[in-house]
């Protein structure tokens, strides 16, 4: 690797910045951590920040701010372009789809356009989704090639921005790759999405601080794995002398019940007790079943992830039990 590689890197406030701002500060890149003011206080943020000392560059900026992403290209002239900035809940995108279109699909243009004006040997990723495919029959495995028809405003921003990645890969010789990335949790997940709101409301069962957890569609089926795997699939793309879009996952499935059930038989708790459903956690439109295949990644990159949704539930509820077991009893 040249010296001092550079790399920008947006979204550093979520789970899978903080992951991969870890990896490229490790391999001895400068990192440029762009985040929004209001999001500088995020936990998964001043964590990498602290570890990372001087190789670590926070940079206060809104993606959706065309002149802002300009300017950091212009200046930083970045090695490396990674885009996972978004607003990322997919419920939450029914209820504000322009301002998700702006974050999730515009910032990705004004992205491609600041590189193709001024750093165009810079190698773009993009964060695209399993969103994409929308509602797929069960049972199928979903590549590269498989159709896209998004069903959420966010499904759909993703779809503009993954489009927009390949005209100007085809227009303007961007070397722009994007991960279809299917579910990816840790114990950095944030507490609104299902994995970790089913082991952190599980150990808080157990630890005697709330009575159940409360979920919303618990028949969805979802493929997921480890966030620290995905990330280091997302470098491995751009070590790539041709940009490529790859499907991450792990090919294995559970339903969210599956998953509730085995977090609460490792709490020795009766799931029937434990969960209660509220309607208000039901999405307008549900995409019901996900499954990656990631052959490609695995014959191209040489990926391979090393945990299965049991491994990586038993490594987050772990870490939430041992949170809530450190926590005032407050109920029993
Ligand atoms: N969040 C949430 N909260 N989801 C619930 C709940 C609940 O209380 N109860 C059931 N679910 C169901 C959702 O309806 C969905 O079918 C499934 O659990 C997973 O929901 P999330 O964990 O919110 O993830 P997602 O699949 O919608 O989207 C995530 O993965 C995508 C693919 O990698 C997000 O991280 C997206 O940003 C990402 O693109």
């Amino acid at each position: 690797m040249k010296d001092n590689k550079k790399a920008i890197v947006t979204g550093c406030p979520g789970q899978d910045a903080s992951y991969l701002c870890e990896l490229l500060v490790e391999k001895g890149y400068s990192v440029y951590g762009v985040s929004r003011r209001s999001t500088r206080e995020n936990s998964n943020m001043l964590f990498v920040e602290n570890l990372t000392n001087n190789r670590y560059n926070a940079v206060t900026m809104d993606v959706t701010d065309p002149s802002g992403v300009s300017d950091l290209v212009k200046n930083v002239q970045p090695d490396e372009y990674y885009n996972l900035a978004a607003m990322s809940h997919v419920g939450q995108s029914f209820k504000e789809p322009a301002s998700t279109l702006m974050a999730d699909g515009m910032a990705v243009t004004y992205a491609l356009e600041a590189i193709k004006n001024y750093a165009p040997n810079c190698k773009f990723y993009q964060a695209s989704t399993s969103e994409l495919y929308g509602k797929v029959e069960e049972g199928l495995k979903l590549d590269e090639n498989s159709e896209f028809k998004p069903r959420s405003p966010y499904g759909a921003a993703k779809m503009y921005a993954h489009n927009m990645v390949s005209i100007y890969r085809d227009s303007y010789g961007i070397h722009g790759s994007c991960g279809i990335l299917f579910n990816h949790e840790s114990e950095r997940r944030g507490l609104n999405f299902v994995t970790r709101k089913i082991t952190t409301g599980v150990a808080r069962v157990k630890c005697g601080h709330e009575r159940h957890v409360v979920l919303g569609n618990i028949d969805a089926i979802r493929d997921w794995g480890h966030a620290r795997d995905y990330v280091y699939g997302m470098w491995l793309m751009l070590q790539q002398e041709n940009p490529d879009d790859y499907v991450l996952a792990t090919g294995e499935t559970a339903s969210v019940r599956e998953a509730l059930n085995y977090v609460c038989d490792l709490a020795e708790l009766n799931m029937d007790e434990v969960y209660k459903i509220n309607p208000k956690f039901m999405r307008p439109a549900e995409v019901p079943y996900l499954c990656g295949d990631p052959s490609k990644a695995k014959k191209v990159l040489g990926w391979r992830p090393q945990h299965n949704w049991k491994s990586l539930l038993e490594l987050m509820y772990k870490s939430d039990y041992r949170t809530a077991a450190r926590e005032v009893y407050t109920y029993r």
